[in-house]
């Protein structure tokens, strides 16, 4: 199997694969990545984690269901963030006979019930846990000799997502550990993105792809509730060095964004968001959503810059030139045949840069246009390079290709992940429950495909209107006795223009069936 797909169509002819070659880097090859027949995170995840923003203390089920609340409201969930959930945040312990069990002081409803909610506002459920014996606080306890048991409780708890630090591990191996975590995974049996967060012990880089989606590449990138910008760019140059590792399924995490927290101008948050769009980072906020500025809202809701970080192809862009204090990035080819260049500059004052076509993969003799990711403007045709003026501490993220459409790759948005159906009676019924999925890109996507092997109890129908798609689950309680009924439904589609694998759409259905009689 290929390490990367690469789309079938595209590239003109113009555009010499030679040229492209040298404006890659000579790096060791890419691990060999596990098996993407999960569908899961064949682009970067997007969503938002408390740690950055409220450390521990704060974190509770208010916290959590006002920031998945202010997701839906801010309009982050409609530029595709969607995972959600406590980062440590005492959220369970071990029981006496060796069970994870919810914290219900500060989780009232219980962590299925918490991630009920999530689902039920077209968001995803993330949860955290450690590798070790404890979690970093020591709050909570790690999942060393309970991987088994753990990661059924995550299944249960319908988490879609899972980060696993690596604290209090003294002794372990990490390449075994978190390999032995997949398998408990797998043996769970509920897909999920796997988050690997070793800090860079191990170089995860070199063999993390063969078990996980993605993996922290550095320390963290701030202290919590203190936004460090310096620190940031130092894990940004390290992760920048890493981009031969990075693909659909398989990402590089330089850590949890600081876009918005105190501290940072608006320039240097367009910076950062930039730098991880052009890296492929997983676009996962952590500033307190609850309160964000029009000028944060902006940055991070911006769809063509969100187009660039999830790009079907996947690539990981890096630095090609460096002028003084000014950066030119490039490497990142796009599922339409474009390039991404960004100009980044760190210095402070007004930097103008000349960007020639060879050194961001591009013929020289090109005639292209540019399209200015920030200003929402199109330039061009540009012969042979393009020059731009970066403001202080300030990028200018370009899309270069050779005509004037620039599609946004496709942006997922569904009105729930949940649907829950409930019957009264020995009666058979037909119930029926109804979800939309909606695109948010640029393009119409064909219908989604449903995978078969649904219970006897469940069948979907999917029709299509223009960019929005309704998928219709109906239940039939024909011979079914009373209890609960659970089954999750996985839906296929692909991104029309590149012919590449999207991924995969999951949701749970529940089918709760009672044959009470009497009285009220
Ligand atoms: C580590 C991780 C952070 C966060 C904290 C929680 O430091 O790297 O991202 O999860 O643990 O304690």
């Amino acid at each position: 199997m290929p390490l990367r797909r690469r789309p079938t169509i595209i590239l003109g002819v113009a555009f010499a694969s030679l040229l492209i070659a040298g404006a890659l880097r000579a790096q060791s090859p890419a691990p060999r990545p596990h098996d993407t027949t999960d569908g899961l995170a064949l682009t970067p995840p997007m969503g938002w984690y408390p740690w950055n923003e409220f450390g521990q203390e704060p974190q509770n089920e208010k916290l959590i269901k006002e920031t998945a609340d202010a997701l839906v409201s801010s309009g982050l969930k409609e530029a595709g963030y969607a995972y959600v959930g406590p980062d440590e945040g005492i959220c369970f312990f071990r029981d006496a006979s060796g069970e994870l069990t919810p914290n219900l002081e500060r989780y009232p409803s219980g962590l299925r019930g918490l991630g009920d909610y999530i689902h039920e506002r077209g968001l995803k459920y993330a949860l955290y846990t450690d590798a070790g014996t404890r979690t970093c606080s020591k709050a909570m306890p790690g999942t060393k000799d309970h991987e088994f048991e753990d990661m059924a409780a995550f299944a249960a708890w319908r988490a879609d997502y899972l980060k696993v630090d690596w604290c209090n591990t003294e002794g372990q191996d990490v390449v075994k550990t978190y390999a032995k975590l997949h398998e408990a995974l797998a043996a769970a049996g509920r897909p999920l993105v796997y988050s690997l967060c070793s800090w860079g012990v191990g170089k995860p880089w070199e063999w993390a792809a063969s078990v996980g989606h993605l993996w922290r590449t550095t320390g963290d990138i701030c202290e919590p509730g203190k936004a460090d910008l310096d620190r940031a760019m130092k894990v940004a140059a390290a992760n920048e060095k890493l981009s031969e590792a990075a693909g659909p399924g398989h990402w590089n995490d330089p850590d949890m964004m600081i876009v918005g927290m105190d501290g940072l101008s608006e320039a240097q948050n367009r910076s950062f968001f930039s730098l991880w769009c052009m890296m492929a980072a997983p676009l996962m906020a952590g500033n307190d959503l609850r309160k964000m500025t029009p000028s944060t809202m902006r940055i991070l809701t911006n769809l063509e810059a969100i187009g660039i970080d999830q790009d079907p192809l996947g690539m990981q862009g890096h630095i090609v030139r460096r002028d003084g204090k000014v950066e030119i990035w490039a490497g990142k080819r796009l599922f339409d045949g474009s390039q991404a260049v960004l100009v980044f500059n760190r210095g402070a004052t007004p930097a103008r840069a000349q960007v020639a076509w060879p050194e961001v993969g591009i013929a020289e003799s090109a005639a292209m246009y540019a399209r200015n990711l920030w200003t929402h403007q199109t330039s061009g045709p540009h012969r042979g390079s393009i020059s731009v003026v970066a403001g202080p501490s300030d990028v200018v993220l370009l899309r270069i290709s050779k005509g004037e459409a620039f599609p946004v790759p496709p942006i997922i948005v569904a009105s729930s992940y949940r649907v829950s159906l409930r019957a009264n009676g020995p009666a058979a019924l037909k119930l029926t429950g109804a979800l939309t999925v909606k695109n948010n890109g640029s393009e119409d996507l064909p219908p989604w495909r449903v995978r078969p092997g649904l219970p006897s109890w469940l069948t979907v129908a999917v029709t299509k209107n223009g960019k929005s798609q309704t998928l219709t689950n109906t239940v039939s309680t024909a011979g079914l006795k009373q209890g609960l009924y659970h089954a999750m439904v996985r839906a296929d589609n692909t991104e029309p223009i590149s012919g590449l694998p999207m991924s995969a759409l999951y949701y749970d259905v529940d089918l709760e069936i009672t044959h009470s009689t009497g009285g009220k």
